[in-house]
């Protein structure tokens, strides 16, 4: 190749590694429209024609074609045969029974009511403030409080997120001296189905909202944990339960901004048992940004586009226990994976 050639080559792939990119929307809708269709279900274990796909999703044949190529060039699908298409190993995660489902998270996240919030982004770059709010004229939990249908989903597709990071919380970390676990904000309940099976001493709280707690009963009777765990009913700002000896707050801060995290912790220091342990599950953020993990970042523009809150570094966090009475006893990265896991107490060190 000559000079001109390689020049003119690397110029194609700057230039398509940037459109590609552009067209990220197009890959995040077409999945979640894929979701929302049920299309993974449909093409289970097999290869299946477009024909039949749309007859049954009762969809316009030549457009649903058209999306499934797309998907297959995203590595969703694949396409053998001109027409005829099968789930790749990504792809089989949108199916409704596969044990590791995103399906509920893909319609969750992919749904008109987020993708509406993020046409807001900008107001939120230029002002700070919640886009979420700025295009409904409410804040997100306020807008699922009174939808009932996309709480649920909401809550489903938390459930689906948070069940490897539970399953992984439940076999490293050492719950062997604790009564009662109480999980703020623990939504449906995902975390102690995964941690109390094998624990028959411990106790459990899954405290949330009304909404957000609405999906928990369901979930601890079917994971055989109903007899000896709770589902409640409060505000955590206000009515942490005092009656635990170890509580997690799993995927919460980053809801938050600096001053109602600081208040949240704030209401967890006066509640909880001097004697009690926290502990934090979260991503926690590198100093600086890379393209290793990049869905921290997306999480974090998601924060500040969905509730105002942010995701944090491990120095943020550490500033923020330890100035509303915390002690930090250790930070294991990556040991919930891929989130991290901060273990305080009240009170100055011990
Ligand atoms: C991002 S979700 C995380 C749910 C769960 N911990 C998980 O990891 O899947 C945040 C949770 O905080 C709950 N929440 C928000 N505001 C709350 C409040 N004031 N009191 C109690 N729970 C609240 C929400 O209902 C939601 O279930």
């Amino acid at each position: 190749m000559t000079t001109t050639e390689t020049d003119s080559t690397e110029k194609m792939d700057l230039r398509a590694a940037l459109i590609e990119r552009i067209g990220g929307y197009m890959t995040s809708h077409s999945i979640g429209v894929a979701a929302e269709l049920g299309l993974a279900d449909l093409l289970g274990d097999g290869v299946r024609g477009s024909e039949e796909l749309a007859t049954e999703s009762g969809t316009h044949e030549p457009s649903l074609r058209r999306l499934l190529r797309t998907l297959t060039a995203v590595g969703i699908t694949v396409e053998p045969e001109p027409g005829r298409f099968a789930l790749t190993e990504v792809g089989s995660q949108l199916r409704s029974d596969s044990p590791d489902s995103l399906r509920a998270f893909s319609r969750m996240f992919c749904h008109p009511v987020v993708l509406r919030a993020w046409l807001g982004l900008e107001h939120s770059i230029h002002t700070g403030e919640r886009a979420f709010d700025h295009v409904y004229g409410k804040d997100f939990y306020s807008y699922l409080a009174e939808d009932g249908r996309t709480s649920e989903l909401f809550n489903e597709a938390m459930s689906e997120e948070s069940r490897v990071a539970a399953e992984r919380l439940a076999a490293g970390y050492d719950f062997s001296g604790f009564e009662k676990v109480v999980d703020l904000g623990g939504g449906d309940g995902t975390l102690l189905a995964a941690v109390l099976p094998d624990r028959p001493q411990l106790r459990g709280v899954v405290f949330d909202s009304p909404s957000g707690v609405a999906e928990a009963p369901a979930t601890l009777e079917r994971a055989g944990i109903a007899d000896r765990c709770e589902a409640r009913a409060g505000d955590f700002f206000r009515d942490i339960p005092a009656d635990g000896d170890l509580y997690v707050i799993k995927s919460v801060f980053q809801d938050w901004g600096d001053e109602e995290s600081r208040a949240l912790l704030r209401s967890c220091r006066a509640r909880i048992p001097d004697t009690a342990t926290l502990l934090i599950v979260g991503s926690v953020l590198p100093e600086t940004a890379s393209t290793d993990e990049p869905i921290m970042f997306f999480t974090d523009l998601n924060m500040l586009v969905n509730s105002g809150g942010r995701e944090r570094t491990e120095r943020e966090f550490r500033a923020m226990l330890e100035e509303t009475g915390f002690t930090v006893r250790s930070v294991r990265l990556g040991a919930a994976g891929p989130l991290s896991v901060i273990e305080a107490v009240p009170g100055a060190p011990r």
